[in-house]
């Protein structure tokens, strides 16, 4: 894509006079050996969808980028680089525009001075999940469908399902059967179709897609239908945006399926075709030391091979990551790294992000913090430099705790009692 881009961002004055903004002039099709292929009609990209992800690409320049003062528009404020035809937005949940923290307690605790944590856990139903949610359920309303789907490990399934019942649409959802039960019971209260998978979330991934297909229901699986990636970019664009129009040095992502990376990547290359940054930041990728085919696949130099999840990390537990071959190429491209992490250093992290700045995330989305701790461990980041991490969803959905540190004193209602409790005798 990289190369498409430039070609893009290459066209003269002439050739961009006819840009109309949300329109992808073309796509990639990253296969998974991780070979690409481009292609000028969006049709013939979309074709390929179940050999490889498609990437769109549009007719990149500093245009398509809105001015510098942010308005309350959130995600939509970048509808020039999504695809989107003009009109107005009809989903009705308010998404993206994330605070990027700039916590000194936890700049303290973890000696980074230059630390900050794109909060996505503050999304509508408090996961990243929720840009792509509102992306194809725009498309959705707009193409009057009345069933959306998809096969999800919990968090796309809570935001579907909150998201379709905002819609007035209908969710019918695919879960691996260990799903976590507060997410499952989400789901449920937003009237969503649940169907457990016995065979797991990889299973439950292709079998959605061919209901999808049989039934005639609008897909929103992350990996098949591009608009999950486009939503996804625009953290990029944010943290950009927030940091005063850069680039930092360092974004750390967290693995599952691998969409949220490779978009956080497409989002800082768009960037560079429209001329608005000069290069990508250092992206560290961080999976589950439980789950981490992406991992191997880097160290051994090959394509990724499945393998079983096993962490309690239920949003990377990807065993078989549609995303794997751009995951691998992005984070090759902008010189990073992929770690792995333990259960219980995301539990630690967990701790950390409440208890110094304030951010409660589900094991999953502590996880890029636990990944900078490796990463600085093993010398691949500086304490100096500019560093975002990822905060991707929260523990008021899945509620997995490290050792609780806040303390519990049950007294009577009298001052003396308290002042005890407080340590003062
Ligand atoms: C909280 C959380 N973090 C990270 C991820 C991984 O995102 P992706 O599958 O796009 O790699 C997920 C995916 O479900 C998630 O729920």
């Amino acid at each position: 894509m990289a190369g498409a881009d430039a070609a893009d961002a290459a066209a003269g004055p002439a050739e961009r006079k006819g840009v109309i903004m949300g329109t992808p002039t073309g796509a990639t099709v990253v296969y998974a050996d991780g070979t690409e292929e481009r292609f000028t009609d969006l049709a013939g990209a979309l074709a390929r969808a179940s050999d490889g992800r498609v990437e769109y690409h549009y007719a990149y320049g500093p245009d398509l980028l809105p001015p510098p003062a942010p308005d309350a528009a959130g995600m939509w404020r970048y509808r020039a680089l999504l695809p989107l035809d003009e009109g107005p937005i009809r989903y009705p949940l308010p998404v993206g525009g994330t605070p990027l923290v700039a916590s000194p307690g936890l700049r303290r605790r973890v000696g980074m001075p230059d630390l900050w944590v794109k909060d996505e856990t503050r999304g509508p139903t408090g996961s990243n999940k929720d840009r792509a949610t509102a992306l194809v359920l725009e498309h959705a309303l707009r193409a009057g469908a009345e069933t959306v789907s998809c096969a999800s490990t919990g968090n796309v399934a809570v935001s579907l399902a909150v998201g379709a019942a905002a819609a007035g649409l209908r969710a019918v959802i695919f879960v691996p059967e260990q799903v976590a039960e507060s997410k499952l019971a989400l789901m449920r209260l937003a009237g969503a179709t649940v169907l457990k998978v016995r065979e797991g979330y990889d299973a439950a991934m292709r079998f959605s897609r061919q209901a999808a297909a049989t039934f005639g229901w609008f897909d929103r699986n992350t990996g098949y239908n591009p608009a999950t990636l486009e939503a996804k970019k625009t953290v990029a664009f944010e943290i950009w945006e927030q940091l005063g129009r850069e680039v930092p040095d360092v974004v750390v992502s967290p693995i599952g399926d691998g969409v949220t990376l490779s978009a956080l990547a497409k989002g800082f290359r768009e960037l560079i075709a429209c001329g608005a940054a000069a290069r990508l930041p250092r992206i560290i990728g961080v999976q589950a030391e439980g789950c981490q085919p992406v991992k191997r696949a880097w160290e051994r130099g090959g394509p990724v091979e499945p393998v079983t999840p096993n962490t309690i990390a239920d949003g990377i537990a990807v065993g078989d990551p549609l995303s794997g071959a751009p995951v691998l190429r992005d984070v090759r491209e902008s010189g990073g790294e992929v770690v792995a992490v333990s259960d219980d250093a995301m539990l630690q992290a967990i701790g950390t992000l409440a208890a110094a700045a304030g951010i409660l995330a589900e094991p999953a989305g502590a996880a890029a913090l636990a990944g900078l701790e490796v990463a600085l461990e093993a010398g691949l980041v500086r304490r100096d430099e500019r560093v975002v991490v990822l905060a991707t969803g929260t523990a008021l959905k899945n509620p997995i705790f490290p050792p609780l540190a806040g303390a519990v004193h049950t007294v009577h209602a009298d001052l003396d009692a308290v002042r005890r409790a407080l340590g003062g005798g």
